[in-house]
This record gives structure tokens, C-alpha cells and sequence, in this order.
């Protein structure tokens, strides 16, 4: 027997009227209420949800608080507070037994309500029984099990659920094994994902074009390894002008972080098969940026490898020369993200010339010791572009907190024998990270005589490292537990605004 289960965020000051003949406010200080004092029922804190069986609307209603105050609450805040209550609705229903459809009440923000909707929805599992549709051998796809609709639909409601779809899309290939998402299965999944998409151009590179491009840095992590490294471009023309200078995403792919020689301990390495999550972000959020047709030109790189302890991998105190000629001695090879990203982050500045450069990348567990899973890290040589980012990622409670791009961190990484040591030691491991990357953002920066001159850098740029902020390991009112998708929600809305505003 298949059911409709119906959720209704609650305002206790203004209940909603979607649930008709249901006296909620009644049904609600019965149920949920505690009592302070005075005997006057409490208001339960958003999130807080109660299941009514057979009301007049639906056989399963979950009724959800919006917390005490709700009415009084704008712009960021109260967006959070209808994620609140919608995602733990539908995590309270999306497991009773037959329901196939879950209908939700979008009114107070159809935006909001739909990204928690599809978010609280998503479980990842390879279970057989019942089949999953996350089976890699699946000719067809499977739909999701539960169909979630707006009670009235509205463009609000369409446009989240493309922001959650490619969070989804995220958290999928992170979830996904190293084993099933290899860097030649990431590209044939992305090119899957956006195929029939307008305005869009993919190429997938082999290690040889790396070679004749000098990317050394990048291959020097391929090395370990036996599975065929790629480096994807995913090209959106939606500008009005075709030839309007883009904005640039790179990101990270690492699809298995072994540490190399330098060999990660057993614990945990799991996580590993998630360190391609920068890659992840940055292609699901083109896939949103062009689904939505917003007026940008974007181009996306990711570096995609497996960094491995084979026969002919690179050895600790070995020294490459990266594309742009700078000598890097590889001290540890478990310092790998910042290689891939040096050369991916040069080509991708010099071949296309961007206004903006974001990357993206599960670049240093020292980014979780400082921020945990709450704040994503953001490092940027520009203060509107932090600004900007800070805006959008308050807007989609995807948050970022600005980290220190500082030379004063530089004696930690340039003492070696080459121009850069690839480790700088553990204090503020992830500062020197970002300075590394530094080094190869060529024009994120101008020379004191040209600063003098009062030129401006032709280029901002912004590194966000999710290390942090990749898995959440308890769940949250709208995410289960894992991989969390973080940043491409954020990244969506950055360049929404961002092509709306020129
Ligand atoms: N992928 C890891 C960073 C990481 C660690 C992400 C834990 C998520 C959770 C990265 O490649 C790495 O190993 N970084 C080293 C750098 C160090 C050797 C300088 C680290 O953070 O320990
Ligand atoms: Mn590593
Ligand atoms: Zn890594």
C-alpha cells in the first residue's frame, strides 16, 4: 500500500492553514507542549516533530516546529529555521512503511524547504535488498524511492531542489568507493550528469597531454599508481557575451589518498575515497550553475588521480619541477593535494585567463583541528571575493570562516633545497598549504612596485579547504551522517549572485 505522508513546518504564533481541518495549534499544545511555570505551553525548538495518524489531510501528517519566535526571524536566520523543520520532517517519515510520496507544506520559504527536503532525503547505501540506486551496474537508473512535491509548485521550489540535487551529487561520488569511482569513472559520471545540458563542452585529458604540458607536479602523484590519472575541463558559455572572461573552479580529485610512500596509518583511511570532495563540489556546482542557464561563462579543471605506494612512486625528498618551472621538493608524499592543485591551478589561470579563481579541495586534516565539521576554511587574496563567498555561504548555511594568507607562514616552506617544500610542519598546517598554493596563482597578486602604481591583480582568487567540513559524523537536522557535499550550495549561490549583479 502506498501512501502520501504530508509535512507542515509549524509557527505556533501563525499556524498554517494546510492542514485543514486539524485545530494545530490545539493538536500541537497537546502533543509536543511542555509547560513552563507559569503553565504556559513551551514552544518546542525548531526541528522538534510529532507524526498524526488519519487527520483529514493525509493518512501520515508530521507536524515540525519553527521554534519559539519564528515570526520575528528574517533573511538568514529564518531560512535556517525552515531547513530545520522541513529536513527533520521528512527524515521522520522518509522510513515509515509505504510511503512513496511526501508533500510538503514550502509556503514560509519554498527555497529553503526544497534544498532540506531532497537533503533529508538522501541515504546512501550499496545494500542489494531492497536494490539501491546507487549500484554502479545499473543499466537504467532507479528513481528515489520517495517522491517529495511542494503543495504549490513555484520556480523557488524547482531552483532548490537544483541546489540540493547537486549536493546529492556530491555527497554520491564521495560516498562512492575508490574502487567503483575512479578517476576515468569520475569522468564518465560527470559527462553522464550533464549530458543534454545547454551550453556546455567536456574534455577529458590523459597523463600524456599532462606530459606535453610540463605538469610534473601533478603527475609526480600519479606515479604510485596503476589506474589512468585524467584531467577534466567542464566548459559553461552562458554569458551573454561568449567571449566575456570566465569564472574559474579547480578542484581537487584525489579519488583514493593512500599518503603514498609516505603511508597514511590504517584508521580510518576509508575517509580517503572522499578526497576527490573538491572535484566533486566544483563539478556538481557547475552542474547546477548551468542547469539554472545563469548568465556566466565558467570553467571548471580538476586534477583527477589516485595517490598510491607503487613500484615507480615518488620518494620523499624527490624534487619536480612544476609547470610553471618552480623547483618543489616532495618531503612528504602524503602532501599530495597541493601538488595536483599547483599545476591545475597555473594552467587553469594562464590558459584561461579568469576574472576569479576558486578551488576546492580536502587539502589538510590540520583544517579540521581548527575549524571541525562547522566552518569551512577559506583563504583568499581578495576581501570582496571573501566577502562574496562569506555572503552566499551565510545565505545557504553552507559557511565558511576566513583563514590567514600570510608570507610570515613562508620560512615554513621555503627552507628546503628547492623553491617550496611541500610540508611546512604541523603549526598552521593549513596556512602553509594555502601559501604553497600561492605560488601558483599567477596574477592573484602584484608586485610592491606595481602595488605602488596603484594596479590592481588582474585576477582574485580564494582557496576553500573542506577537510573540515567533507563528513559530518554525527547527523544534522537535514543531513544524515557521511559525506556531507559541503560548499557546492555555497558556490551555487556565490555565482547566482554574481551573475545577477553584472
Ligand atoms: N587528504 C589529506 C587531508 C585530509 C586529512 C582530509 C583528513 C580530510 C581528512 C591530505 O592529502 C593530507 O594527507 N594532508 C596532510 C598534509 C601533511 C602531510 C603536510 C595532513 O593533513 O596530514
Ligand atoms: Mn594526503
Ligand atoms: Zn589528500
Amino acid at each position: 500500500m502506498s501512501t502520501t505522508a504530508f509535512v507542515a513546518p509549524h509557527d505556533s504564533k501563525n499556524p498554517s492553514q494546510s492542514v485543514s481541518g486539524v485545530d494545530l495549534a490545539k493538536t500541537w499544545g497537546l502533543a509536543v507542549s511542555s509547560q513552563d511555570e507559569k503553565g504556559k505551553p513551551k514552544v518546542p525548538k525548531a526541528g522538534t516533530t510529532r507524526i498524526f495518524y488519519n487527520t483529514p489531510q493525509s493518512k501520515i501528517t508530521a507536524i515540525s516546529s519553527l521554534g519559539d519566535g519564528f515570526e520575528a526571524k528574517k533573511g538568514n536566520a529564518r531560512r535556517e529555521l525552515v531547513r530545520k523543520s522541513v529536513g527533520s520532517a521528512v527524515k521522520a517519515v522518509k522510513g515509515l512503511d509505504g510511503v512513496k510520496e511526501v508533500l510538503v507544506d514550502a509556503e514560509k520559504d519554498p527555497h529553503a524547504a526544497a534544498v532540506a527536503a531532497h537533503l533529508a532525503l538522501y541515504a546512501f547505501s550499496l545494500k542489494t535488498s531492497p536494490p539501491s540506486r546507487f549500484n554502479p551496474n545499473l543499466k537504467e537508473p532507479i528513481p528515489e524511492k520517495i517522491a517529495l512535491k511542494p503543495i504549490q509548485g513555484s520556480k523557488e521550489w524547482e531552483e532548490g531542489a537544483l541546489y540540493a540535487y547537486a549536493q546529492n551529487l556530491a555527497r554520491t561520488l564521495m560516498e562512492l568507493p575508490a574502487n567503483i569511482m575512479t578517476p576515468t569513472a569520475f569522468c564518465e559520471r560527470v559527462q553522464a550528469e550533464f549530458s543534454g545540458v545547454a551550453n556546455v563542452e567536456i574534455i577529458v585529458r590523459d597523463t600524456k597531454w599532462a606530459e606535453e604540458k610540463g605538469m610534473n607536479t601533478f603527475l609526480s602523484v600519479t606515479h604510485g599508481s596503476s589506474e589512468p590519472a585524467k584531467f577534466l575541463e567542464i566548459h559553461y558559455k552562458g554569458a551573454p557575451q561568449k567571449d566575456a572572461q570566465p569564472l574559474a573552479f579547480v578542484g581537487k580529485g584525489i579519488t583514493f589518498d593512500t599518503g603514498g610512500i609516505s603511508l597514511k596509518p590504517r584508521v580510518g583511511m576509508k575517509l580517503m575515497r572522499g578526497d576527490m570532495g573538491g572535484a566533486a563540489s566544483v563539478i556538481s556546482a557547475a552542474l547546477a550553475i548551468a542547469k539554472l542557464k545563469l548568465p556566466v561563462n565558467l570553467v571548471v579543471c580538476t586534477p583527477l588521480t589516485e595517490n598510491m605506494p607503487g613500484p615507480s612512486a615518488t620518494k620523499p625528498g624527490d624534487i619536480v619541477y612544476a609547470m610553471n618551472g618552480k623547483s618543489v621538493e616532495v618531503d612528504n608524499t602524503d602532501a599530495e593535494g597541493r601538488l595536483v592543485l599547483s599545476d591545475a591551478i597555473y594552467y587553469t589561470s594562464t590558459e584561461y585567463k579568469p576574472h576569479t579563481l576558486i578551488d576546492v579541495a580536502t587539502l589538510t586534516g590540520a583544517m579540521d583541528i581548527a575549524l571541525g565539521e562547522i566552518y569551512t576554511g577559506v583563504f583568499s587574496s581578495s576581501d570582496e571575493l571573501w566577502e562574496q563567498l562569506h555572503v552566499a555561504g551565510e545565505h545557504e548555511f553552507d559557511r565558511f570562516w576566513r583563514m590567514p594568507l600570510s608570507e610570515d607562514y613562508g620560512p615554513q616552506i621555503y627552507s628546503s633545497n628547492a623553491d617550496l617544500c611541500n610540508t611546512g610542519g604541523s603549526p598552521a598546517g593549513s596556512c602553509t598549504a594555502a601559501l604553497f598554493l600561492k605560488a601558483f596563482a599567477e596574477g592573484a597578486f602584484v608586485t610592491s612596485e606595481q602595488e605602488v602604481n596603484g594596479e590592481e591583480p588582474r585576477m582574485k582568487w580564494a582557496h576553500i579547504d573542506i577537510a573540515g567540513t567533507m563528513e559530518a559524523t554525527r547527523p544534522t537536522p537535514y543531513l544524515e551522517k557521511g559525506m556531507t557535499g559541503r560548499s557546492v550550495r555555497a558556490l551555487i549561490e556565490y555565482t547566482r549572485r554574481l551573475s545577477s549583479s553584472s
